[in-house]
């Protein structure tokens, strides 16, 4: 068991023998209820500063009855056990990708659809509607947890060791890391790359050992976790905007009181803000960084192939779960308003 591994194992011992010491899973401080918070990114990510923001408001509001700890960098575990670990009320929120929510509620499938949005604008429209979000949010209640806000995971792009990719041949015989979703395999499929499934944690120890040839994420994953070390093509196919989920457990949210949820629904609210400014600095950060300190090659394909490769997936998806078809219309009037400006 490597260090990590063995520190997020004593951390689940830690959370679930909670509820037997004190029968409560999030136990308190003083008289103070500790509000537990997990997430996959370091401390200099966006998702950390936000999140502290949110510690710091909740305290200033309500700190004589919370005291928010938040744990990065997998401390509580994967993102999948976070998201079970919330589910139970082991902890009280954790931030888990849209892609793998997937397999908690087929509704956020359609989040996770290659090419739904025309281009940031649209999305970040599309998101914040909640038209949009709210069928999508609401899916998990009967499960546990449900979403409160979401947070911005920029563009998805291939990015692989020694081979440049600027068609989707290229990616024929690659062994490329996608999260762990039926759809992200799929896509794999279509554009013809052998798709390995892993956690986020686990991703720099198999690139640099090379039992993967690429993986595909925003640009923080090239330098904030290091991929940009081992990896010297970064490829802007655009395949994807996925959002990041804050989750909550739903007891806990019910249990508020009228004027605390109105508190908390502030705080989710700036989370939200907060990490979309950081975020507009962070990815100019990362590309300076790892072009001119790891020396990462930027490339812009056409991404029109890349787009009709996987074009069968959005007939797919809606005639699967024909009940997003209303939700999908909407996004594509978000489209029409704020089309590509990609020439
Ligand atoms: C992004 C995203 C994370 C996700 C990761 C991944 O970094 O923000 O939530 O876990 O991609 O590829 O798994």
């Amino acid at each position: 068991m490597n260090i990590k591994l063995r520190l997020t194992a004593l951390a689940l011992a830690a959370l679930t023998a909670l509820p037997a010491l004190g029968g409560c899973a999030a136990s308190a401080s003083g008289d103070r209820r500790i509000i537990r918070i997990g997430h996959n990114q370091s401390t200099n990510h966006p998702t950390h500063i936000a999140l502290l923001e949110f510690e710091s408001f909740i305290e200033s509001k309500l700190g004589d009855k919370y005291d928010v700890q938040v744990y990065p960098s997998e401390l509580l575990g994967s993102q999948t056990d976070m998201v079970q670990l919330t589910q139970t009320g082991a902890i009280d929120f954790c931030v888990a990708s849209n892609s793998i929510l997937e397999t908690f509620s087929e509704n956020y499938t359609l989040f996770n659809m290659p090419y739904l949005f025309a281009s940031a604008d649209a999305y970040h429209a599309a998101m914040d509607d909640e038209a949009v979000t709210g069928p999508i949010f609401d899916s998990t209640k009967k499960a546990g947890f449900e979403s409160v806000t979401w947070i911005d995971a920029g563009t998805r792009n291939f990015y692989t060791i020694n081979k440049p990719v600027n068609t989707p041949a290229d990616l024929k015989g690659l062994k490329i890391r996608v999260q762990q979703s039926p759809t992200n395999i799929e896509m794999m499929r279509l554009l013809g790359g052998s798709a390995t499934p892993m956690g986020f944690g686990d991703v720099y120890t198999a690139l640099q050992s090379k039992i993967i040839d690429g993986a595909e994420n925003n640009e923080m994953a090239l330098v904030d976790n290091g991929h940009g070390d081992v990896c010297k093509y970064y490829s802007y196919d655009m395949h994807q905007m996925i959002p990041d989920l804050l989750i909550g457990n739903c007891a806990f949210l019910d249990g508020l009181s009228a004027e605390e949820r109105a508190v908390f629904d502030e705080g989710f609210a700036l989370i939200n803000q907060v990490e979309r400014k950081e975020w507009v600095a962070a990815i100019e950060n990362a590309k300076d960084k790892a072009q001119n300190e790891q020396g990462v090659q930027f490339l812009y394909p056409d991404t029109k192939p890349f787009q009709e490769a996987v074009a069968p997936m959005h007939d797919a998806i809606l005639a699967k779960y024909p009940d997003l078809q209303p939700i999908y219309d909407l996004i594509q009037g978000y489209n029409a308003e704020y089309p590509s400006t990609a020439s």
